[in-house]
């Protein structure tokens, strides 16, 4: 999978997506991940990419020449499946809409800026609006990270163990069962009994009922969208 990331702050993406499981995901061929300069496509002495808003109001807006410049170069180079503009206002990102990303071949995201992008750069190009909360970032790279990182660790073959991303939380609109390693007891905090027997069966239950006792107190929104009737 490809995504191409248009941003005026491409070092605010390049840590978060060179370590670990990301890093590991491009090293094994899975995953490429392209920055680009939006003010590359930028004319003009200063390079300019934003501008004073019609109508007056405090804060920037986005100008559509340099993201048009630069959204018909990659266009050209090859067919996206989706562009996605990150924007508090746009969809909110969820599991479900991770795993349906994850089946792309090649997502361009537009990292939103100041007060936001011209409107008909929107109209005209934008497939997808995410938002990956109810709060205003400082700009949409953050956001396209957890795009990137959530999405590309769903890719087959990314995790080491295939089947570890179908216990996440959320997977079945559950959250995880809590989780615990050696030693078996931990100053007088012992693990459950169950967890040590050896017994699958058990454990499978338990963690069952773990995680819908743990979405019941924390999360049960989730329970209704599960239809599981729990
Ligand atoms: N840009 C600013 N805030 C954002 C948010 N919550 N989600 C996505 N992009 C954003």
């Amino acid at each position: 999978m490809r995504f191409d990331i248009i941003t005026v702050l491409p070092e605010l993406l390049e840590s978060p997506l060179n370590h670990s499981i990301m890093q590991r995901a491009k090293d094994k061929g899975l995953l490429e991940v392209h920055l680009h300069q939006l003010r590359d496509y930028a004319t003009g002495k200063h390079r300019q990419v934003d501008d004073y808003q019609f109508g007056g109001g405090a804060g920037m807006v986005m100008k559509p020449e340099p993201i048009s410049a630069c959204i018909s170069k990659l266009c050209a180079e090859r067919t996206y499946d989706e562009i996605i503009y990150t924007t508090p206002d746009g969809q909110m990102l969820d599991q479900a809409l991770c795993n349906r990303l994850s089946m792309k071949q090649n997502v361009l995201i537009l990292c939103g800026h100041y007060k936001g992008v011209d409107d008909r750069i929107r109209q005209k190009y934008v497939t997808l609006e995410v938002s990956i909360g109810d709060y205003v970032l400082s700009g949409g790279e953050l956001a396209a990270a957890v795009i990137v990182d959530s999405v590309g660790r769903l890719i087959p073959g990314v995790l080491n163990d295939e089947t570890s991303a179908l216990f996440d939380s959320f997977q079945d609109n559950l959250l995880a069962p809590p989780v615990y390693t050696r030693p078996a007891d931990w100053n007088g905090m012992k693990v459950p009994e169950v967890l040590l027997s050896g017994h699958e069966k058990n454990i499978e239950e338990w963690r069952h009922e773990q995680s819908i006792e743990r979405t019941k107190t924390r999360r049960p929104d989730l329970l209704e969208k599960s239809g599981d009737g729990y």
